[in-house]
C-alpha cells in the first residue's frame, strides 16, 4: 500500500467480518483466486480452512475455503472454483477489487504441521482446488525447519488447470525470504490425466506403480521417515489415506499426532 491512500475496507459485523477484496485473477472458465484485507485479530495456523461467503436476498451464502495465503501475509488469499450453479460461486467468480465479502472469524482444521510427528520428508499431495491450504504451507518459513524436503504434487485434468501451482511455486522460489528457507527442499510435481502433458496418471497410480519416486528420483513411501498431508476429492483422499494405510502409515489429527492427515476440498461429486 502506498502511502496515504485509503486503508482497505474492514468491518466487524457479529461472528464475521467483512472485507475488501484487493486483487482478482482468473486462470481458466472454473479456477481464480482473489486477495482480501486482512484484520488484524484474524489470526490461523497454515493449512487451516474459514467460512467465507456473500450477504444473501435473506441470509447470507457461506461456504468453506482453505486459507492459500501465508500466516505472515498481511493479506488473506483464497483459490476457487467456479461451480456453473453454484450457490456461492456463481456470484463470487463476478467479485472486483472494492467489493466486500464476508470472513469468519474461527478458522479451523486438520492439515496443519502440529497433526503430523516428526518427520524427514513432507509430501503435500493435491487435486483441484485441494493444492489450496498447501499454497499456505509451502510459503512458511517454519515448514522448512521442521522437514528437510517438503514434496508438492498437484494432479488436475488438464494443463490449464495447474496454473496457480506452478505460478506459486515460481513465485516461492525467487521470494527473498521464503525462497531462501525453500531453496533446495520444495520439490514440485504436477500431472494431468485427461490431456496429454510431460507427466500423466492418477497421483494414486502413479504411487502405486512407483512411477512417482521414479521420476522424483527418492524412495518409495516410508512411514520411519516421510509424513503425507492429503486434500482433493472424498474419492481421492478414500483412495490414498488406504495407500498410505497399507503402507504402514497412521493417520493424525490435532488431538493425536500421527503420520499423515487428510482434508477434503470440497463436498459432493465434483464438477
Ligand atoms: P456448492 O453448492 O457448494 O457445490 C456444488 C457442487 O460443486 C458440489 O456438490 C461439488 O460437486 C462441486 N464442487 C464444489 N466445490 C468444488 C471444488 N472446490 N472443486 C470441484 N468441485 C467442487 N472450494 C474452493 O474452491 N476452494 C477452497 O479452498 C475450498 N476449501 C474447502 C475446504 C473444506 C474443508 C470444504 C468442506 C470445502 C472447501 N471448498 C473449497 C468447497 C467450497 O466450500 C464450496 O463447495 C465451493 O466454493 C462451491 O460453492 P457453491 O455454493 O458455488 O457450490
Ligand atoms: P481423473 O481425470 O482420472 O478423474 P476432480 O476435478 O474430479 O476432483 O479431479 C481432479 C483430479 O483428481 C483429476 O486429475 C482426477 O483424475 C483426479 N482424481 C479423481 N478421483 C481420484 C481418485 N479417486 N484418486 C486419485 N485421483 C483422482
Amino acid at each position: 500500500r502506498q502511502d496515504g491512500a485509503p486503508l482497505p475496507h474492514i468491518e466487524e459485523k457479529g461472528a464475521f467480518f467483512e472485507v475488501e477484496v484487493l486483487e482478482v485473477q482468473h486462470y481458466t472458465e472454473t479456477l481464480f483466486s482473489f486477495r482480501t484485507a486482512r484484520p488484524q485479530s484474524f489470526r490461523f495456523r497454515a493449512g487451516e480452512f474459514v467460512m467465507i461467503g456473500l450477504e444473501g436476498e435473506k441470509k447470507p451464502v457461506l461456504r468453506a475455503y482453505s486459507i492459500a495465503s501465508p500466516t505472515w501475509d498481511e493479506a488473506l488469499e483464497f483459490y476457487s472454483i467456479k461451480v456453473p450453479d453454484g450457490a456461492l460461486t456463481s456470484r463470487l467468480r463476478n467479485i472486483a477489487p472494492g467489493d466486500r465479502i464476508l470472513l469468519g472469524k474461527k478458522p479451523t482444521g486438520t492439515l496443519v504441521s502440529e497433526a503430523l510427528r516428526p518427520g524427514r520428508r513432507l509430501y503435500l499431495f493435491s487435486t483441484g482446488t485441494g493444492a489450496a491450504p498447501f499454497a499456505s504451507l509451502i510459503r512458511e518459513p517454519d515448514i522448512y525447519e521442521r522437514f528437510d524436503e517438503v514434496i508438492l504434487t498437484h494432479t488436475c485434468r488438464t494443463l490449464a488447470e495447474l496454473a496457480y501451482t506452478e505460478q506459486l511455486v515460481e513465485t516461492v522460489r525467487q521470494d527473498p525470504l521464503v525462497g531462501e528457507f525453500a531453496n533446495g527442499k520444495l520439490v514440485y510435481f504436477n500431472s494431468v490425466t485427461r490431456e496429454e502433458g510431460p507427466r500423466m496418471g492418477r497421483i494414486t497410480d502413479l504411487i502405486d506403480t512407483g512411477k512417482l519416486f521414479e521420476m522424483l528420483s527418492r524412495e518409495p513411501l516410508d512411514p520411519s521417515r516421510d509424513r503425507a498431508m492429503v486434500c482433493g476429492s472424498f474419492e481421492m483422499l478414500n483412495d490414498l489415506k488406504h495407500l498410505l494405510e497399507a503402507r504402514g502409515f497412521e493417520e493424525g489429527s490435532n488431538a493425536r499426532p500421527g503420520d499423515f492427515v487428510v482434508e477434503k476440498a470440497f463436498s459432493g461429486e465434483g464438477i
